[in-house]
């Protein structure tokens, strides 16, 4: 292909993020920057139990405070619907339509007023009364709700219990993580106002299209009459893919006093108003032969969820396309609970399952007396065992060597405890990543003008992974243009639809989108100038021709060609447009099915899909190594090194996809070691809602990282990536807890890891 990107590149120029100046600059608006005259705001009052109604509120001494404009309850709220329902992003349960309460932190009022201030010291003036009903907290209440295969994700070959039977070797362990906080640096925040029937919102959101389908569900109202802008958010890591109950009470409030109405949560209300990470616990057996080969994989887990709508959040998905074994079951519970709503936070579901299954395979190195590395090439997948199908591309064994070889692997000395440095114990720790492939849809829109710039524009929105740049980088490189003759708009529902910002697809979406607006774009050039018998471009396609320059060139004759600008001004046209769109290849949704079958007709559906035989699109695969450093006297634990050596397909953009892969490897060592919702056991009260008491990891706790990236393009998409978002925070728990089994001799299957574990 001629007008394209460089597939034969694999590592793209390390390009500023064209949106740094901006941002530093403070002229990037997020939501919460969000100033409009004449705007009120809101401030949420929220329940102090956790199951029950609410039999009064008073609101007098709130209304009669300086100041108010309003104060919305259950009792006068109007009449919201459900939205239409969605896996990935499910609506949130519509607030204040009854006196029923179902966890701790649930909305029960908004208050609007002429200032924040005044709205907040209102909201202090509410006098609730309540009938309490016991509520469910734990996953071992007895009175919880479970559901097995509650995704229809389950999945399975072969015979488990037969493989184990012949096993020399069977580990039986139960694993368990904490549930989480996003904890993004940049509070949620909703600015909503309406124009007659049509509302308008500045909103934190990850999926604008989807806000857009849930607000319009919401108010009964038609999708073109609602627009949601978008075009920063500070940071979400998933929190934003859901809307959330404060973004409709915005709107609601915006309708009922008749002017804008912007709210910002607090830091407290992030921990209950946007989801969370779900707790989860697994029961996992693994069994092998004496040479190391997997002859069985049994892999149980379970996820708390509100009691509300909930999503799809699978954690043994990932586990029967990880590793060449012929016996493999894998099953998802869900256990209801009266908690605040979960969301997807980062690799939601593959980081708690990969945790399971790299430390069980950890610890059958140390029965088997193998090195955890060849364990894991002993059973190497060549082609994906769930579907026989190809992967589109895997180098997951360049991880291993590369990663193994910068990190020094070869200096292990395999004893647990034998190695020191000083007073602290020494470990070596590894884990392996497979990681899933999504792609959601994506649309764009690309323009030359006749001054010689680009407008390229998606309704996309920029989470802080670097989309802004990328894009530009796209579409610069298959226009012939300098980046700074690039532009490109987001953020806005009036833009072309895309899908959701999350998953690790996006990059693949939206770039394929705009790889085919921009070859569009240059094919209606080529057009143009095909009006011309004397343009030297006449006759030419897109096989034809390369860009560079803005220009137009022969592949055969570089010194025949045209520039963009004189075409448009040959044929006096003040510009050309087109518009392109991308969808997930069938292959993707192939493997689903394939699985399925697989696993619900046995050896019929095996033989079905052994016989077809498709190329699958594969995910990110990756290796991690980490050295910790253990002190015995004093509990203490130091993550000291970390070598992440990553196969994302061709790396466009290398600075900010090692943001990612770093980025994501310290909200690993939060989860590993710092982060943990506390919920009191009375009264479903998180007791740890400030950033003062929920731990994350700070400069100190941050060591160095080396990353690497290996592997070529992915041809299953234009511009040969694979997503790089969430592979670099999976790996990393298991990794750190096979560490310090390695330092220690103590194995942690808990997390996160606390002092007392290690004393
Ligand atoms: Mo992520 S959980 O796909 O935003």
């Amino acid at each position: 292909m001629s007008v394209g990107v460089d597939l034969e590149r694999l590592v793209g120029p390390g390009v500023d993020r064209v949106d740094g100046p901006r941002k530093v600059s403070g002229a990037a608006r997020y939501a919460i920057d969000v100033d409009l005259p004449n705007v009120a705001h809101a401030a949420l009052v929220r329940s102090t139990i956790a199951r029950g109604r609410v039999t009064s509120i008073d609101t007098t001494a709130a209304a009669a405070s300086p100041g108010v404009l309003a104060v919305i309850t259950h009792q006068n709220a109007p009449k919201l619907h459900t939205a239409k329902r969605d896996m990935i992003a499910p609506p949130p349960v519509p607030p204040l339509q009854s006196d029923e309460v179902d966890h701790h932190g649930q909305y029960l009022a908004v208050v609007v007023a002429e200032t924040p201030q005044q709205a907040d010291a209102a909201a202090a003036l509410f006098d609730v009364r309540y009938e309490p009903q016991p509520a469910v907290l734990t996953r071992e209440d007895p009175e919880a709700e479970r559901k097995s295969n509650p995704y229809h994700l389950d999945m399975g070959r072969g015979d488990v219990e037969a493989g184990i039977e012949g096993a020399d070797a069977l580990r039986e362990a139960v694993y368990s993580t904490s549930a989480c906080a996003h904890s993004p640096i940049g509070l949620f925040a909703t600015v909503a106002w309406w124009d007659g029937d049509r509302l308008t919102v500045h909103d934190a959101t990850q999926y604008a299209f989807r806000a857009r389908e849930v607000l319009a569900g919401t108010f009964k109202l038609k999708e073109h009459e609602v627009r949601v802008v978008s075009p920063f958010v500070g940071g979400a890591f998933g929190a934003g893919l859901r809307v959330s109950p404060h973004t409709i009470l915005a709107a609601v409030a915006a309708r009922v006093v008749g002017r804008p109405v912007k709210v910002v949560l607090t830091r407290p209300q992030m921990f209950t108003g946007i989801g969370h990470r779900p707790d989860t616990e697994q029961r996992i057996r693994i069994a092998a032969a004496a040479d190391g080969e997997l002859l069985a994989i049994d892999h149980h887990g379970s996820t708390t969820s509100s009691v509300g709508p909930s999503l799809m959040y699978p954690i043994t998905m990932g586990t029967p396309s990880a590793y060449a074994c012929p016996n493999v079951s894998a099953r998802d519970e869900l256990v209801r609970l009266h908690v605040p709503p979960v969301a997807h936070m980062r690799a939601p579901g593959e980081a708690e399952g990969n945790f399971a299954l790299e430390s069980i395979l950890d610890e059958l190195s140390y029965d088997l007396g193998i090195d955890p590395v060849d364990l894991r090439l002993r059973n190497y997948a060549e082609v994906n065992p769930q579907t026989n199908g190809a992967w589109s591309t895997k180098a997951l064994r360049e991880c291993y060597a590369v990663g193994a070889e910068r990190f020094g692997w070869s200096r292990r000395s395999p004893e647990p405890g034998s190695m020191r440095d000083g007073n602290w114990q020494i470990g070596y720790g590894m884990a392996g990543i497979s990681y899933g492939h999504n792609q959601p849809k994506a649309s764009a829109r690309a323009t030359i003008r006749d001054d010689g710039t680009a407008h390229v524009s998606s309704g996309t929105v920029e989470i802080g992974v670097g989309t802004w740049t990328v894009m530009t980088q796209i579409a610069g490189e298959i226009l012939g243009l300098p980046l700074d003759l690039v532009e490109f708009e987001l953020g806005d529902t009036d833009l072309p639809e895309v899908g959701y910002v999350g998953g690790s697809g996006h990059t693949i979406a939206l770039g394929s989108a705009i790889h085919e607006a921009c070859r569009a774009l240059v094919q209606a050039f080529l057009d143009l100038a095909g009006d011309d018998p004397a343009s030297p471009l006449a006759g030419c396609g897109l096989d034809d021709v390369r860009t560079a320059d803005g220009r137009i060139v022969s592949v055969d004759d570089p010194g025949a060609g045209a520039r963009y600008v004189d075409i448009l001004e040959r044929a006096e046209r003040h510009e050309l447009t087109a518009d392109g769109a991308s969808s997930p290849p069938k292959a993707e949704m192939g493997t689903q099915i394939k699985s399925l079958i697989a696993s619900k007709h046995g050896e019929i559906g095996r033989k079905l899909v052994a016989r077809s035989k498709g190329v699958v699109p594969a995910g990110a695969f990756g290796a991690r190594f980490v050295e910790v450093g253990v002190d015995r006297d004093l509990g203490l634990l130091r993550v000291r090194r970390v070598v992440s050596a990553i196969d994302a397909g061709r790396v466009i953009n290398e600075k900010t996809a090692r943001s990612q892969i770093i980025g994501g490897t310290i909200q690993g060592i939060g989860m590993a070691m710092f982060e943990e919702i506390v919920t009191d056991a009375g009264t479903g009260r998180i007791a740890n809602a400030t950033f003062g008491d929920y731990l994350v990891p700070v400069n100190a706790d941050v060591p160095d990282m080396d990353v690497v990236f290996v592997g070529g393009p992915d041809d299953m998409n234009p511009i040969g990536a694979k997503g790089v978002g969430e592979v670099g925070f999976v790996g990393i728990p298991a990794a750190i807890c096979n560490a310090v089994f390695h330092a220690t001799g103590r194995r942690l299957r808990s997390l996160p890891i606390t002092i007392d574990q290690l004393l």
